[in-house]
């Protein structure tokens, strides 16, 4: 198929709003997919499927028949992840394409996701096609939703698309909508090769899969290609297109979607958005503009839950770090909880999903540190230094930081008209500044507002204060904005006197003797009394802004726990005793003879 009847896009919606049921349903129309295919096929991992969201965008291209000139196009589908973590991946693939799918919810209407994604798919100057989703539903709202998407996309209410993954309505219309509204990829067959690298997966049986938008030339599979950000070259052992599995061809050309097996190991070598040449092709070509690697912007630590755990958390970790080159890992070791790794992720969700993958699939029960986010900081001596573990932020008596600055990121929040103040006071709260407030619909009814915030503030508690004061009305999206200047401090814990770099952390000058009285106070509750005194102590450059003391089990008390023990008749209670003692062994550690449970550490992400 020739470059002119190619059409390169994606879906882009909420979560939940049924992107993956329209993608299977795309695929069967097209024959690709059996009609009795699992559900979702296009999400692949265990995780994928457990929560429902796609994590990590695949691709797929379709053949299809136009009504209007009875050619066949080939329309590549280039499946973006559905969550506000993913955003970067989101951008990325959209590079790819030269049109995009917004779908929304013909229930739900607009919701956060569905106007930040709409806002990049603009920036990134693709045709956008609007679509209803679920048109099946008794209660769908289509006129209203049509009118929504209107107003946010300037798209005529007539040509949104009403379509349902469920019962397979108006999926021809949206393919025809496709071939007749997005324009074919941009390029030339006579330029040497240059394509844009999308995605990269690792395979253990093939190496590392590329997967590629051609602009210029082709490339022969056997041939050499050099990839712009490693700055090396690697043999093409295959190539080919992605139907959804790899089919395997000669050549690819300019304006198609395709994969390129090279025999790499290294995930980290590759980044989504940099430039593949055909080797040589870099000394005269221009690499794509635009190009910076993801950022992880939420860092926290990773270690083994169980002690003896080490081993089986480090044959994991590398495993998984081989499937995900966003996640950012280095070695740690914590004198309470062993050894470990510190990692860095695009944001929470992306940390939760590596976290509960270290479970599934390697059985590793892992502890994730408070999560933190990275602080730029200028020096006494004028270096600039990134730090995003409070225990290595420099504290009297070395010099304080001259300057500290934290990222933003700018939210949209979609929710009803009367919880617009409710909202407006979290965000306050969180130190937001409020960018603008407009309503979505006629009726006024539901209002979208966007705040810039710390991102500090956002990976605490603040999706689940969103979700409690609007009962779950609200929907939230992010995208990073920048840095400003903020006064932090380091606080630093102490056990009977002993310094406890693993329990320390940042706070505002402001808010750190509250914060430090708060935390203290739930360390009291949570680590048990112990047959000593024990001193818990917060400090703020060498002073002491909160304290509180934990008083020694009375000696009557311990006597009588054994004695109670002792005397317990009943077998099910006493092996529910051995259990939960045997529980308490595998969790508690020791720092300063004093026993902490692992909660100590994850105390903050709550506050
Ligand atoms: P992410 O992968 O998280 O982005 O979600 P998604 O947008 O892919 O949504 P998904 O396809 O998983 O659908 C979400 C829910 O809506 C599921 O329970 C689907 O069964 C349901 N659903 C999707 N499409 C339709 C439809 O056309 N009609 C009806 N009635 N339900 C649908």
């Amino acid at each position: 198929i020739p470059r002119e009847r190619n059409r390169n896009f994606s879906i882009i919606a909420h979560v939940d709003h049924g992107k993956s049921t329209l993608c299977d349903r795309l695929l069967q129309t097209c024959g690709v997919l059996p009609p009795n295919a699992p559900d979702q096929f296009l999400d692949g991992l265990e995780v994928e499927r457990a929560r429902g969201i796609t994590v990590k965008a695949q691709t797929c291209s379709l053949l299809v028949t136009s009504e209007t000139d009875g050619q066949n196009y080939l329309l590549n589908l280039i499946d973006t992840p559905g969550h506000v973590d993913f955003s970067y991946e989101v951008s990325r693939s959209l590079q790819a394409c030269q049109g995009a799918v917004l779908l929304c919810d013909a229930v739900q209407g607009i919701q956060a996701q569905t106007v930040s994604t709409f806002h990049q798919a603009f920036e990134a100057d693709l045709e956008v096609l609007c679509a209803i989703s679920k048109v099946d539903l008794e209660h769908a709202q289509k006129e209203e939703v049509k009118r929504q998407l209107s107003v946010l996309t300037g798209v005529a209410t007539e040509q949104v698309v009403e379509v349902s993954g469920k019962t397979g309505t108006g999926v021809q219309d949206l393919l025809q909508a496709i071939i007749q509204r997005v324009p074919p990829p941009p390029g030339s067959s006579t330029l040497p090769f240059k394509a844009l690298l999308f995605d990269a997966k690792y395979d253990s049986r093939r190496g590392m899969v590329l997967y590629v938008a051609v602009q210029d030339g082709e490339l022969k599979k056997g041939s050499k290609i050099f990839c712009s950000y490693s700055r090396r070259t690697h043999l093409a052992t295959d190539i080919g297109f992605l139907y959804p599995d790899l089919s395997s061809t000669e050549t690819i050309q300019s304006g198609q979607i395709g994969f390129v097996v090279v025999g790499a190991k290294d995930i980290r070598s590759f980044r989504v958005g940099e430039t593949v040449f055909a080797e040589g092709g870099e000394k005269t070509g221009e690499p794509f503009p635009g190009f910076r690697p993801a950022q992880p912007m939420v860092y926290a630590g990773i270690f083994p839950e169980a002690v003896g755990d080490g081993e089986k958390l480090e044959t994991a970790m590398q495993r998984l770090l081989l499937t995900d080159a966003s996640v950012e890992a280095k070695r740690d070791i914590s004198p309470v909880l062993g050894a470990g790794f510190r990692c860095g992720f695009l944001g929470l969700l992306h940390l939760d999903v590596f976290r509960q993958r270290l479970t599934s699939e390697y059985g590793v029960d892992v502890l994730a540190t408070n999560p933190t986010v990275p602080y730029r900081l200028t020096l006494a001596n004028g270096k600039e230094v990134v730090v995003e573990h409070a225990g290595d932020f420099p504290s009297p008596p070395q010099m304080p930081p001259k300057e500290v600055q934290e990222p933003l990121v700018t939210a949209t929040i979609v929710c009803p008209r009367e919880l617009t103040s409710n909202v407006q006071q979290l965000c306050v709260e969180r130190r937001g500044e409020e960018l603008s407030v407009e309503p979505l619909d006629n009726s006024g009814e539901r209002v979208m507002m966007t705040w810039r915030l710390p991102l500090a503030e956002v990976i605490t508690d603040f999706f689940d204060r969103l979700q409690a004061l609007s009962h779950g009305f609200a929907s939230f999206d992010y995208q990073p904005a920048g840095y400003q200047k903020v006064d932090l401090v380091k606080v630093l814990v102490r056990l009977n006197g002993d310094d406890v770099d693993a329990l320390s952390f940042f706070a505002l000058r402001d808010r750190a003797s509250e914060v430090s009285r708060r935390y203290l106070e739930r360390l009291q509750n949570l680590i048990p009394a112990q047959l000593f005194d024990i001193a818990i102590q917060a400090v703020v450059g060498g002073k002491v802004v909160a304290k509180v003391r934990i008083k020694p089990l009375r000696r009557d008390v311990v006597a009588q726990k054994i004695l109670s023990h002792g005397h317990s008749g009943d077998p099910s209670r006493k092996a529910k005793l051995l259990e939960r003692q045997k529980e308490g062994k595998r969790r508690l550690r020791e720092i300063s003879k004093v026993q902490v449970p692992p909660e100590a550490f994850v105390a903050m992400v709550k506050m």
